[in-house]
Formats: C-alpha cells, structure tokens, sequence
C-alpha cells in the first residue's frame, strides 16, 4: 500500500534526533531550526521526557476519560503556574486542530450564537470549523464552507470596530494568532488584541487566542497575546506542549461554565500525553527555557537584520521569519542541502526559524555562519 501523497516531501529520511540536531539514515548530521514544524520546545528526545513517558508507560498507558486521572490534575496545576492564567480551567485533546475546534464550539455554546471572526492570512487548522476560520480557500473542502466565519483584515482596528458595531448580538468569538504562523510570521498589534479584548466584553463575545503555535514559549511569554496586557477568554495549545508527544487543549477562563457532555473525546488527556505535557514544563521551569527564548531571539534577529543579503526580520522570541533580496531565493535550498541546515518556509519566500527553546547560542552561531555562507555561495555564483 502506498502513502497518500499530501506532503512534498524533502528526500531526506530522518532517524534520529537529539537536542537541536537530526540524522538521516546515512548517518549525516543536520541543525535543526525547524523544530518539526514548531512541535520540538524543549529538545528532541530530552532525557527527562524520554524517562517521564517512559515510567508512565510501565505504570498505565491508557485508560478512558470514565475515572480520576491524578496527572491530568497535576498538569492543570502545572499549566495554571506557568502560565499565570490561575482561575482558568483546562480541557484537553489531541492537536492543535482540535484545540481550535473544540474553542470555537465552546463559545458559540457560551454564547448561544453562531458567527465567528477571523482573519486574513489565518491558519487555524484543518478540522471542519477550524478549516472553516483559515484563510486559504484551496484546503476548504465544499462540506466545510459555512456563513458563519466573517473574515477582516488583520491588525485593522477600524473594520473590527464596525463589525461589532453592525452585528456585535451575533458574535459568538473572534480567533486570532498571536503571531501568525503558517502565514510568514506577522505580529497582531497590542491595539489590535486590547480593541478585541474590548469588544468582546461590551458585545460579550469570546476571545480565543489561538497560541498553538505562537504559544509555550516560544515568543519570550508563555503566549504570544501576553504582550498586548490583556487576558482571553480562552487559549489554544498544541505544538510545543508535548515536544513531539501529541497533545491540545485549551485553557478556559473561569466566566465559561462546563456542563457534563459539552466536550469530550476518547483520547484526549491519556496518561502518556499528560506525562510528555508534565515533563516539558518540568524542564522548561528548571532550564529557564522562555527567558532563554526571548534572550536567543533578540540576539538572532539582530544578527540576521545585519547580514546583507536579508531583506526583512520579523518575529519575537524563537518565532522568526525572514525574507532575502531578490536573486537569495535558493537559500533555504542551499542551507539544507549543502549546509545540512533544516529552516521551515511561508510562501512566497519567507524563510521561518521555529527551533528548540533550548537551542545553544553556539548553535544559533553555527546557524549564522552557514546563513552567511551559504549567501555568499549564491553571490558567488551569480557574478
Ligand atoms: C496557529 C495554528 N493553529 C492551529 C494549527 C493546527 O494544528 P495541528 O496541525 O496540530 O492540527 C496550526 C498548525 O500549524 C497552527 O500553526
């Protein structure tokens, strides 16, 4: 039986991974800048985490959402301290998609209503509704296409207003990434989250903060929209929260009551996942590892705006695009291929660095080095 061919795949097979590099099954080393699509946060097979899930395995693997999951509690406790969000309540799934899903659902339940904003450029999944709020037409299948998503251009405190101002009785919620991802690394403004954060509570609609890949961290905050000052009503997180384990769920601010039934799932919060969930915030705490995101990324971004050849840098923390002068456009190419160097990409030409939050300053140098390099190579070339 063959692969359904979704992916377009790099001929690379990678075998093996520790900390921020990767192997292929011929042995060759890569950097890993990538970071498995912003999944790795706290390093790929990190002892603790490898020692944590394991030890969860030997004591159970699996049982159903039927009876008291001591370590679904013990990582809610967790998650209310590192994130500071302390009243807030936490229901768990399985990915980024269904974190989405399942926030979107809960405020239209919250609110009785049924439209939902979002806005250009948005990633939030390929789920039914979470499909449904993304802004790329190609990968909404007909079954998925509602009236119920209005779309307005991002960071436009204008449109916004006069949205709610026409029909503020009908929203339900407003999704937004706190950095926009899969879109090329774009900022929401902190008016931008305070005018939703407004908004939301004079027409009592729901703000859900889609952090799944903006969020643990990975900025410098624990989610990104900390920066604007102002809480949401819920928090989406997937990625960086299992470092490779597959895990969602959303924090839920304490206003949004839970009845028996609402939400649900079969594999949501297992034990397995939970243990990953527990150990990257272990050692996030322990290796100071969102200080060090900021820190590492403010460093990074200086060095890159001052490589000639780099036409823009955007980004916070370790959540970083940039995009070359014109005739640099095969530098993501030649970084891999010739300096076994792995970056991410938005299109049209934005090259993405989403790498471990415990990448080592001489790896993020080792980074620069084969950037500058490999510019000069194509320069080279060229003349
Ligand atoms: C901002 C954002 N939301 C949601 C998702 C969907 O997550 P998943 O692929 O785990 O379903 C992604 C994935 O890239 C994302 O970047």
């Amino acid at each position: 039986m063959s692969l359904f061919q979704v992916y377009p795949l790099q001929p690379i097979a990678i075998t093996k991974a520790l900390g921020s590099h990767v192997w292929d099954d011929k042995g060759t080393e890569y950097l890993d800048m990538y970071g498995g699509h912003a999944v790795i946060s706290i390093g790929h097979t990190h002892p603790h985490w490898v020692k944590r899930i394991e030890d969860q395995l030997h004591a159970m693997a699996f049982y159903s959402n039927s009876v008291i999951m001591p370590i679904q509690e013990e990582l809610a406790a967790a998650l209310n301290k590192i994130s500071g969000k302390k009243d807030y309540q936490l229901f768990l799934c399985n990915s980024g998609a269904e974190a989405n899903e399942n926030a979107l659902k809960l405020a239209s339940f919250h609110t009785g209503r049924k439209k939902i904003i979002s806005f250009s450029k948005a990633f939030h999944g390929r789920t039914s509704l979470a499909v449904a709020a993304t802004d790329n037409p190609s990968i909404i299948a007909p079954v998925n296409e509602t009236g119920n998503i209005i779309f307005l251009p991002f960071n436009d405190v204008e449109s916004l207003t006069a949205c709610f101002a026409k029909q503020g009785d009908e929203i339900a919620g407003v999704i937004i990434e706190g950095i926009q991802g899969v879109a090329g690394i774009y900022e929401a403004t902190t008016i931008f989250l305070q005018t939703i954060r407004a908004l939301c509570d004079k027409h009592g609609a729901v703000y859900i903060a889609d952090s799944v890949q903006c969020g643990y961290g990975r900025s410098g905050k624990f989610f990104a929209h900390d920066f604007a000052g102002v809480n949401a009503d819920i928090y989406s997180m997937a990625k960086g929260m299992g470092n490779g384990f597959p895990i969602g769920g959303i924090l839920i601010a304490p206003s949004i009551k839970a009845k028996f039934g609402l939400l649900g799932t079969t594999f949501g919060g297992n034990p397995l996942a939970c243990a990953a969930a527990l150990a990257v915030i272990e050692v996030m705490e322990k290796d100071n590892l969102m200080e060090d995101a900021a820190e590492k990324g403010k460093y990074l971004i200086e060095a890159l705006t001052n490589i000639k050849g780099v036409k823009t840098v955007r980004g916070k923390g370790l959540m970083i695009g940039f995009e070359m002068e014109i005739g640099l456009e095969d530098v993501r190419k030649v970084l891999l291929n010739d300096y076994k160097v792995f970056t991410g990409e938005a299109k049209p030409n934005v090259i993405r660095l989403l790498p471990s939050l415990s990448i080592s300053s001489a790896e993020i140098d080792l980074f620069l080095k084969g950037l500058k390099e490999a510019i000069h190579q194509i320069s080279n070339k060229a003349n």
